[in-house]
């Protein structure tokens, strides 16, 4: 089993520049499927969530071409619905993205039940009820989703009882070509949404008032090919940004758009951390002291859920006590059982932690439950005195490309140690 290893203890220096953002390329990669044409998508992180969404294109018979490690160019023309493989779709949430897509081209789509990180309850009512509304039927059936319409679709108006952000992609996805104009209420205002419109604006569409609660979508013919550039993954930087107040030292995040960052930022700030704010780039200094301060994630410009994991084992080592509420995956704490091996003092009552800062922490085997749960683990590991071994560090690949080289880079005593049987690879670390 591969895993990651950690000297703690060590501030960290330098510079990190930012790729290309995961939840911003897994819709516009699928919104590919809107179009014969071909289109090229750069800053695209080629972290194992995106590589399998373009191993599910060209399973379903896409042409998929790796142009750099950061560039792909795909065409859609001869793409088959309801043809996604099971064993692929499986494994990750952004394969719900190929309902609207595909539901939006052909009229149809299905698609095994989408996997994805396990941080509670992760339903998709919302989703089906937005397919209803623009005409279409969807069933569940032996663990796939079925979508189908027998009419054209037809614009309306959605209503999300519940800010969504895969719901509001996949009402886009699938409203494109719908006749007239859909409303979608209650959208979510991510920079990944306003990614996908601008995107598929580039390819022809008519969508207006991305970025906002209400997203207009009036629909169109057809759509033509274009080349697009990802925004920075703003969860990247976050988790860099924290590992540095958290760690103590000093590190510029690059190639960010720091608007997308303000409710982190000024909560780094309001826990006593110096931060600096230029056009593209953040820098965050620490001394490894700072205060204990209050979360409550939100949808977006709220403090973000992604964030929530990293934020909350900073304030393991902060000074007086935190109460850190998830109002968008309650049960998104499965990380502090992690965290109380090391010492940390958390105790977690419903969808909020109390936790009381402690100056410092042992080392532990630590777990990664999920994507942003792993980029915790690396933090308190970080943090903590001695050495530390952290496994099921996929999860952690699925959202970051090159965490351990980054973090070596800055500084840090990290190596990922590659079990290949009888033979483990160590990657070089300072
Ligand atoms: C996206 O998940 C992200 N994943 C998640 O990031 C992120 O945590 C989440 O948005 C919130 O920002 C991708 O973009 C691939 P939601 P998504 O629909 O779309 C409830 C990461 O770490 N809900 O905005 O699945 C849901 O249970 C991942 O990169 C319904 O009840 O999240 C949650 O409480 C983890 N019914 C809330 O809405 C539905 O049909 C928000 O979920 C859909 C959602």
């Amino acid at each position: 089993m591969d895993k990651i290893i950690v000297n703690g203890g060590k501030p960290l220096y330098g510079t990190v520049a930012i790729g290309g953002m995961k939840n911003s390329a897994l819709p516009v990669i699928s919104a590919c499927i809107l179009t014969g044409e071909t289109c090229i998508i750069d800053n695209v992180p080629m972290v194992s969530d995106i590589k399998l969404l373009l191993e599910i294109l060209a399973a379903s018979g896409a042409e998929v071409k790796i142009l750099s490690s950061t560039s792909v160019q795909i065409n859609c023309k001869n793409i088959q619905p309801c043809s996604s493989p099971d064993d692929l779709a499986s494994q990750l949430r952004g394969s719900s993205y190929l309902l609207g897509a595909e539901l939006g081209r052909f009229g149809e789509a299905s698609v095994i039940l989408p996997g994805g990180c396990s941080i509670g309850s992760r339903p998709l009512d919302f989703h089906m009820k937005a397919f209803e509304a623009l005409g279409a039927q969807c069933h569940i059936r032996n663990g796939h989703i079925e979508v189908e319409t027998t009419e054209e679709l037809r614009g309306n108006t959605i209503f999300f009882d519940k800010v969504s952000v895969g719901a509001t992609v996949n009402s886009i996805l699938a409203s494109v070509y719908a006749e007239g104009t859909t409303v979608i209420e209650n959208a979510a205002r991510e920079p990944h949404i306003v990614d996908l419109a601008v995107f598929l604006n580039a390819c022809g569409a008519n969508i207006t008032g991305a970025g906002t609660s209400v997203i207009k979508v009036k629909g169109v013919k057809e759509l033509h090919g274009c080349r697009y550039s990802i925004a920075p993954d703003m969860i990247e930087a976050g988790t860099y940004m924290v590992a540095a107040a958290t760690v103590g030292g000093r590190v510029t995040v690059t190639n960010i758009i720091p608007k997308h960052l303000e409710s982190v930022t000024n909560k780094l700030i309001e826990a006593g951390i110096n931060v600096t704010v230029g056009d593209s780039y953040i820098t965050v200094e620490s001394c490894g002291k700072y205060k204990a301060v209050d979360i409550a994630t939100q949808p977006y410009p709220g403090f973000p859920t992604d964030m929530q994991a990293q934020f909350s084992t900073m304030l393991c080592y902060a000074q007086g006590t935190s109460k850190v509420t998830d109002n968008i995956f309650p049960s998104r704490f499965r990380f502090v059982d992690e965290l109380t091996k090391t010492g940390a003092n958390v105790s977690v009552e419903s969808n909020t932690a109390v936790i009381k800062g402690v100056e410092s922490t042992g080392c532990a085997p630590l777990t990664c439950h999920d994507l942003r749960a792993g980029a915790a683990m690396v933090i308190a590991a970080l943090r903590s005195e001695g050495a530390s071994e952290i496994t099921g560090i996929d999860k952690i690949q699925r959202g970051y490309v090159n965490i351990v080289e980054k973090f070596a880079a800055l500084g840090a005593d990290i190596k990922l140690v590659m079990d290949m049987g009888s033979v483990s690879y160590t990657s070089a670390t300072n």
